[in-house]
């Protein structure tokens, strides 16, 4: 048994819809706090008050937005997160675990949308106060089985706004999330889903467990 962090550490996970991110999420929120650390699960978009009815604007899919649009809509919400969630969590020494962050704007906003990468990584640096994950866990699966996975979460089949965007849409994401992880080894660790989530989960926990030690 390694010993419990006293050092803040800040986790995201990433990945294209469908890959599963939630539940290993929730998964290794479990497991840390069995182990005796306390964690905080939050997510993005979402995660404060302002930044949940953000998130419901951006998920919806009746309302059409321009992507230069969407990409401060995303921004606010990650600001009011980061203020009201994520800093006072970090400073009790908490572990976060955030699902999503600013990754997820330069893969999807960036490559997907095809807004400016520079442009994006200045807001993310203004909305985020700097602040960079410690460790980041970039879930890999294809497109087509990530968006089938997503696409049958819900009853009637049709997914969120992003979701319904597509089998090509989801491959720039992907494509896009790679590139950022080729830039950035140190911090980015890809890990493949595998065909079960325990074992998924065991590539995870092994990644956290020696990141904790360090
Ligand atoms: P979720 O499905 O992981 O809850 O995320 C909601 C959607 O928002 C998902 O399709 C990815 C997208 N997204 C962006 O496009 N840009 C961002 O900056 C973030 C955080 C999420």
């Amino acid at each position: 048994m390694w010993a419990m962090p006293t050092k803040r550490l800040f986790i995201t996970l990433e990945g294209t819809d469908g890959v599963g991110k939630s539940t290993h999420a929730r998964l290794l929120k479990r497991w840390l706090q069995k182990k005796g650390v306390r964690v905080l699960l939050t997510r993005e978009p979402g995660g404060g008050a302002l930044a949940e009815k953000i998130r419901g604007l951006l998920l919806n899919p009746a309302i059409r937005m321009a992507p230069l649009v969407e990409l401060f809509l995303y921004e606010a919400a990650r600001a009011d997160h980061l203020k009201t969630v994520i800093q006072p969590a970090l400073k009790k020494k908490r572990v976060v675990i955030c699902d999503r962050f600013t990754d997820a704007t330069l893969a999807y906003q960036g490559f997907a949308r095809g807004l400016s990468l520079t442009d994006i990584a200045a807001l993310n640096e203004v909305a985020s106060e700097g602040l960079k994950p410690d460790l980041t866990l970039l879930l890999d699966l294809s497109p087509k089985e990530g968006l089938a996975k997503a696409r049958a979460r819900t009853t009637s089949g049709s997914g969120d706004r992003l979701e319904n965007e597509g089998l090509a849409f989801q491959r720039r994401v992907r494509h896009g999330y790679l590139s950022v992880a080729k830039r950035d080894k140190k911090r980015i660790r890809v890990v493949p889903v595998q065909s079960t989530i325990e074992a998924t989960q065991g590539l995870i926990r092994d990644i956290v467990a020696s990141v904790l030690k360090r």
